[in-house]
């Protein structure tokens, strides 16, 4: 294992996901946890990461010493590699020219950190301070024009310093990098790989259930479907799937989700279907802040869930799909900042019976679930559907959501969706939905005065659903959506397409 401490950068999870690509498992923990914490986890390497401060202030995060006394190989990545040389008795300044973007970087080849890469290759910067002196110890190993010390090194103690990022793709060959740190200097074998969390998943699970009893929330979107067959294989019957319509769901999807894992389907579960769509109509009645849509949704799910639970007698343990990306967006998972409270991360009313919460993919991408899922067996066409929020169409509908919204944007989406399937796109594209605004605008139809409400048409290119571009549909795929749009969905007289990136767009309207 590798720890990664965040200091609270940006691009904390790519660093992870980055060491995890060199088939070396990997964690993040928050720069407070407890050096205790990480001697016992023993770990063959530590990567400190970026973040947001200077290090030489008053109250910027830090570290012990200590850290680099265990004899553990350290890689500090731009903060990190500043307090690294801060810490050790080198000095941090901040910098008469700040660099950010693709830089040239000059590189000693001879390091072993840099084995393997190019005398002089392009790295992403992003930094206002710079190490103006290294450490007692150390040797620069990369410079550039404007910055002396790009990378420092004290080979024998096997502490290593980088100002860039090799966890962005933009840094050319900062995987060659990261590689020989995780396997050649860190002694990492690179031998995790998905089956192996599949099979400690299965260990694990098994160990910490007993023979208690699971309820998992079952969503029929990838990450609970991972999360629900992984459960099934661990402990078979002892789990009990609740699947809750809640009249939000894409068109046909509750049908479609109960073939697959109710008693018709392949997998040793109870499955309960709860058809809940009028409770959560009442619920969600007259509200129109997004933030509240989603607590309420949110918080009615628990509730429903607590009902079943009470059905079927006590249950132990709650599964959830939570998945990284969800835990980093909702603050949870390291030191960034809150953008929306993701309807199935934390947050639970105090008054939920269940014993324990189990979330079995919340260290992985979403690319790394499909893998899972892949390994586990489940077919294709379930591993590849495109992510769905948890909230579903109740964040796709702005603001007030009601049955009639519902039916309206379910139709044109699944219209959309039929079309980008005909066009052969849907594999290129990573999400792609319709929603419903909360606009109304005057056409005309057969002669006939219209005033109807307009779709948004979103499709993203991702690869972590952090950050997105809309995706370059042809015009004739987008016409015909359209013109069949407003010829079939009653309700409807306008469409538009979302060129918002993300950011500074999010993915979802709300
Ligand atoms: P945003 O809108 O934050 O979405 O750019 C990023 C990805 O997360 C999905 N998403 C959610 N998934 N519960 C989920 O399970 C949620 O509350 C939620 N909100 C957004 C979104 O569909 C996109 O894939």
């Amino acid at each position: 294992t590798v720890i990664v401490v965040d200091f609270g950068g940006q691009y904390n999870q790519l660093v992870a996901r980055r060491v995890r690509e060199c088939n070396v498992y990997c964690e993040i923990y928050s720069y407070k946890t407890d050096i205790e914490k990480i001697k016992e986890m023993n770990p063959k390497g530590i990567i400190l990461t970026g973040g947001p401060n200077s290090c030489y202030e008053d109250g910027a995060p830090t570290y012990t010493k200590e850290l680099f006394e265990l004899g553990i190989p350290v890689l500090g990545l731009c903060y990190g590699a500043q307090l690294m040389q801060h810490i050790l008795g080198g000095r941090v300044e901040r910098a008469d020219i700040r660099e950010y973007g693709k830089t040239e970087v000059f590189v000693e080849t001879g390091s072993r950190l840099f084995t393997g890469v190019s005398p002089s290759t392009i790295c992403w910067m992003s930094h206002f301070d710079y190490i103006s002196k290294v450490a007692p110890g150390f040797q620069i190993c990369a410079y550039t024009a404007d910055c002396p010390t790009a990378a420092a090194e004290y080979p024998e103690k096997n502490l290593y310093a980088i100002q860039f990022h090799p966890e962005v793709l933009h840094t050319v060959e900062g995987k060659t990098m990261l590689s020989n740190f995780v396997h050649d200097i860190c002694g990492c074998a690179g031998e995790w790989r998905m089956d192996s969390f599949v099979e400690n998943s299965i260990r694990e699970i098994r160990e910490k259930v007993g023979d208690g009893k699971v309820l998992c929330a079952l969503s029929g979107g990838v990450d609970s479907s991972v999360a629900a067959v992984l459960l099934s294989k661990a402990i078979g019957d002892q789990l009990t799937c609740v699947f809750v319509d809640q009249g939000l769901l894409r068109k046909n999807e509750g049908d479609e989700v109960e073939a697959v894992f109710g008693p018709e389907g392949s997998y040793d579960l109870n499955f309960i279907r709860v058809n809940a769509q009028e409770r959560f109509y009442e619920k969600l009645k007259g509200v129109e802040e997004p933030e509240a849509k989603r607590k309420i949704i949110g918080e009615e799910f628990i509730r429903v869930f607590e009902e079943e639970a009470k059905k079927i007698g006590a249950v132990d343990f709650l599964v959830q799909g939570t998945i990284y990306p969800d835990v980093v967006e909702s603050g949870l998972g390291g030191e960034s900042a809150v953008i929306k409270s993701h309807h199935n991360v934390g947050g639970l009313p105090d008054c939920v019976d269940f014993k324990e919460i189990i979330e079995p993919l919340r260290d992985l991408f979403k690319d790394e679930v499909r893998q899972a899922g892949l390994q586990l067996g489940i077919p294709e066409y379930l591993v590849f559907r495109q992510p769905f929020p948890g909230p579903g169409l109740g964040i796709r509908i702005i603001s007030e959501v009601n049955a009639e919204k519902v039916r309206i944007v379910q139709d044109a989406d699944a219209i959309y969706r039929e079309e980008i399937a005909n066009a052969g796109l849907d594999r290129d594209i990573n999400q792609y939905f319709a929603a419903l605004t909360n606009m109304r605008s005057v056409g005309v139809m057969g002669d006939e005065r219209t005033y109807d409400y307009a779709v948004a048409l979103r499709a993203v290119k991702t690869i972590d659903f952090m950050t997105a571009e809309s995706a370059e549909l042809p015009y004739e795929v987008l016409n015909k959506v359209m013109s069949r749009i407003i010829n079939e969905v009653k309700g409807v007289n306008r469409v538009f397409y979302d060129l918002t990136s993300k950011p500074p767009g999010t993915i979802e309207f709300e």
